[in-house]
């Protein structure tokens, strides 16, 4: 794979059109998995989770099929909610356009359950994100998940069969910008823009809006011969799953 030299910003057209298209692959088999097995058997009746930057709405699709959640999909990108409405309409889905930032039409402690899945990777404001994370811990009921699913920070140059998040040898600090780019299903590419953040800097933005330091999983694939043996996430967690509760 190689980067062209204009990645495109998240909240256009352009980038939602694309991001339509993506090959998701990776993200089925390393991210959704674990989030849905994160989520399964909650005790209250009909509960509410949250998909905040739901983009085309892969996430609370499935969180909605499994019939057990109900789901507010959240995302500051008209034209991704756009998308989502079209492609993935679902009766247990409401899709709503926010600022990025805040949950105030959420009471405190009235959510079950969080889900954030590359989001953090596209928005290089910090004050925004830390002031999202104390909106979500805000409206989490004491004990509910919050799923943080992003890039793995430490996987930056690796070219895996759908990705790649950074340039081979370069060397990252928080809050550079970092081209990434994704493979569509028709084998073509788009390189948008992402910002790097340490692991560290993934714990701080939890633990300073009151969450406890979280579990990290780094999934891989097996190299068992149903993906070559050669492929870079067999070896390299493309992804990383942070998992922490109110
Ligand atoms: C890479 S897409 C991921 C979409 C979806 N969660 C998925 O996994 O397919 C990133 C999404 O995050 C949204 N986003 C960017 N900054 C955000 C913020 N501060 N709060 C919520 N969503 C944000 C973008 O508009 C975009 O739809």
């Amino acid at each position: 794979m190689t980067a062209d030299d204009n990645p495109i910003g998240w909240d256009t057209s352009a980038a939602a059109g694309a991001y339509r298209d993506r090959d998701m692959r990776l993200a089925e088999q390393l991210i959704f998995p674990g989030v849905l097995r994160r989520l399964a058997g909650g005790s209250r009746p009909d509960p509410l989770a949250l998909d905040i930057g739901c983009g085309t709405g892969a996430v609370a699709a499935q969180l909605a099929r499994t019939g057990a959640w109900t789901v507010q999909a959240l995302d500051p990108s008209a034209d991704m909610l756009g998308i989502a409405r079209s492609d993935r309409p679902h009766p247990r889905v409401s899709y709503r356009l926010f600022d990025g930032r805040t949950l105030d039409w959420l009471a405190d402690d009235s959510v079950d359950a969080a889900v954030c899945c590359l989001v953090y990777c596209t928005d290089p404001d910090d004050g925004r994100l830390a002031a999202l994370t104390a909106e979500i811990r805000r409206v989490l009921r004491p004990g509910a998940p919050y799923l943080l699913a992003d890039l793995n920070p430490a996987a930056t140059g690796v070219a895996f069969s759908t990705l790649r998040h950074g340039e081979p040898e370069a060397v990252y600090d928080d809050g550079d910008t970092v081209p990434t780019l994704l493979r569509l299903r028709d084998g073509t590419t788009m390189t948008s823009a992402t910002y790097y953040r340490s692991l560290d800097r993934y714990r701080s933005f939890l633990t300073e809006a009151g969450f406890p330091s979280p579990a990290i999983d780094l999934p891989t694939l097996p190299a068992d011969g149903t993906v070559t043996e050669a492929a870079a996430e067999t070896r390299t967690a493309p992804y990383m799953l942070l998992t922490t509760h109110a």
